[in-house]
């Protein structure tokens, strides 16, 4: 299973080589096996019509739906929920002050400002991640059921570039032990020791783009 999305160039490319799901374009057929889907904003940008089933290409592979969006104040109840979740399935109990961070409330005082991305699948959150402009991330989790498939490091990128532009040279992370080899692979590492933070094991991580 292949999952990946679409930019605006990209979407671009896509119309001159249309997948067609009945009568409606909705994707590029990149490479046998592999499909790519437009997001939402790009769709509607470009009046595509919305079609959100599933593509099965020549080979039989299916290809995941997943959209991108920005953040917005309705989500912070189901994003906090599903962070949660996910810390919950590498540690038995979270600690108060970390739960309080995912609060609605908390979630809304200290995230604006922040670039946040939303993943999703037939609208259920299975992804977020977030770039401050200091140049730090943060909150990077993915589903269990959609790891492994290139889908986090889709999501690095989109909040690597958007720190690139505001002219940000240094990436800096603190990263879940489970987590570490993953930002390794995208060209981060240490930067300094293991800390525990309120029961929850960090390694700060960076990645320079001055070398
Ligand atoms: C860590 C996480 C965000 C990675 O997302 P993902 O979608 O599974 O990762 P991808 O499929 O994009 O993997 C990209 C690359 O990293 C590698 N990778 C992914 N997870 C890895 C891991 N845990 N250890 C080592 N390598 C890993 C992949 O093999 C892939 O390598 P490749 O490009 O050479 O093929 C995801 O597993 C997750 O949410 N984990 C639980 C929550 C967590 O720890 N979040 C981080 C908080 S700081």
């Amino acid at each position: 299973m292949t999952v990946s999305f679409l930019d605006k160039r990209e979407l671009l490319e896509c119309l001159r080589a249309p997948v067609v799901a009945g009568s409606n374009p909705v994707g590029l057929m990149a490479a046998p096996g592999f499909v790519q889907i437009a997001s939402i904003r790009s769709v509607r940008e470009f009046k595509l019509p919305r079609i959100w089933k599933i593509l099965v290409d020549s080979r039989a592979h299916i290809t995941l739906m997943i959209t991108t969006r920005r953040f917005t104040r309705k989500d912070a109840r189901s994003v906090g929920k599903f962070i949660v979740k996910v810390e919950l399935e590498f540690i038995k109990k979270i600690d108060k002050f970390i739960l309080e961070q995912y609060t609605p409330k908390h979630i809304l005082d200290k995230w604006p400002g922040t670039y946040v991305l939303i993943l999703e699948e037939n609208k259920k959150i299975i992804g977020v991640g977030r770039a401050k402009p200091n140049g730090w991330i943060t909150h990077v989790f993915i589903h269990k059921k959609y790891r492994n498939k290139g889908v986090g490091k889709r999501l690095m990128s989109r909040l690597e570039y958007w720190l690139k532009r505001k002219e940000i040279k240094e990436f800096q992370l603190n990263s879940s032990p489970y987590a570490v080899n993953f930002y390794k692979t995208l060209g981060y590492e240490s930067n300094g020791r293991k800390k525990i933070y309120y029961g929850l094991a960090i390694y700060p991580i960076k990645k320079s783009l001055f070398k």
